[in-house]
């Protein structure tokens, strides 16, 4: 297994030598090594069993980094970096030839984000590179929001997590690019949509689901548990699988069919925030019961709903 602590001068050691630590930030755990060293952005993907064409972030600390990343960054995408960094926000921008094809997939746009997370921030301050980062988990598995769920998977594979506690927002960042100047999400994040038009006003959502997509990410079928599941109207759901081996993820109902074990409200308020930060642990949670399927409804489609309900419905995917 890992160690899991929170040296910072640890991780940094380690990252200079070429190895991967994992990192906090607010949305997710990264997988995170020297993105301008090719052999351990190789090594990221073979860690993750993650298919070469799935291009990774590269996380800076702060705007005038990602800018010498870059040979040109648009107006645009400086308003909403300046609004929005450290935060749950990855712009796609022209990359400069320095940085490894391999982290790219080959294409033209690297992918940038500055974290929100203090220990990563200043990890980020004292290293001459920035980090390429996927999240810490398999390819196609649920998202890590705390440092154990990456020790039940990679742990073996890596040395050390540099453990910044629980992730604040849960759920990974929303990918904007720019067509012909005009903004385009190409995944739906931490950061809603309507945050991002309050800033550069109306952009196109264009989430790619065909097999070799824009953003792999968006994959028809990911962020998944191993378990079977099933997305709908909970009331029909249970009707045709029963009440006994399930396990049921709900927005914020408690159902008396259901024992109290086999059932996870996201926020029992109904708060969007709280229902986002606590979606991948309870996929994680539900994954691991003695059931055969998991039953889940989507929650109201505004704010981080949105991306809420894509994560339910990629994890519900065949
Ligand atoms: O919140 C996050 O973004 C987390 C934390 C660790 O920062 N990272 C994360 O990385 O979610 P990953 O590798 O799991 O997802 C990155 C997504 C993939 O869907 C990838 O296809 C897309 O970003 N991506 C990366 N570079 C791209 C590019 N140049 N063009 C299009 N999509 C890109
Ligand atoms: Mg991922």
């Amino acid at each position: 297994m890992a160690e899991i602590g929170n040296n910072i001068a640890v991780a940094k050691q380690l990252l200079e030598q070429g190895a991967l630590v994992a990192i906090p930030t607010e949305t997710v755990y990264g997988l995170a090594g020297n993105a301008l060293n090719e052999s351990t952005v190789l090594e990221i993907f073979k860690v993750k069993n993650r298919p070469q064409f799935d291009p990774l972030i590269v996380h800076v600390a702060s705007l005038e980094s990602a800018k010498e990343l870059v040979d040109d960054f648009p107006e645009k995408a400086k308003k909403l970096a300046l609004q929005f960094w450290p935060g749950p926000l990855t712009l796609l921008l022209k990359k400069k030839s320095y940085i490894p094809d391999l982290a790219t997939s080959g294409l033209d746009t690297v992918a940038i984000r500055c974290p929100d997370h203090e220990l990563t921030l200043s990890l980020l301050q004292q290293l001459a590179f920035p980090l390429a980062a996927p999240s810490a988990n398999p390819f196609g598995y649920i998202s890590p929001t705390r440092p154990e769920h990456v020790n039940e998977q990679l742990g073996e594979k890596i040395k050390y997590i540099l453990d910044g506690g629980e992730c604040t927002v849960g759920i990974e960042s929303t990918i904007v690019g720019f067509e012909n100047d005009l903004p385009v999400v190409y995944r739906l994040g931490g950061l809603s949509i309507e945050k991002i038009e309050s800033v550069v006003g109306n952009v196109r959502v264009q989430l790619n689901t065909s097999s070799n997509p824009k953003a792999p990410g968006q994959l028809k079928s990911h962020y998944a548990p191993k378990k079977k599941m099933r997305l709908g109207n909970l009331t029909e759901l249970i009707r045709d699988y029963g009440t006994g081996r399930v396990g049921v993820l709900t927005f914020k109902t408690h159902l008396s069919q259901i024992s109290d074990r086999n059932q996870i409200a996201l926020s029992s308020k109904g708060n969007m925030e709280e229902a986002a930060q606590k979606l991948f642990a309870s996929l994680r949670t539900l994954d691991k019961l003695d059931i055969h399927i998991i039953l889940a409804e989507e929650v109201p489609d505004m704010g981080l709903g949105k991306a809420i309900n894509d994560r339910l419905r990629r994890a519900a995917a065949d």
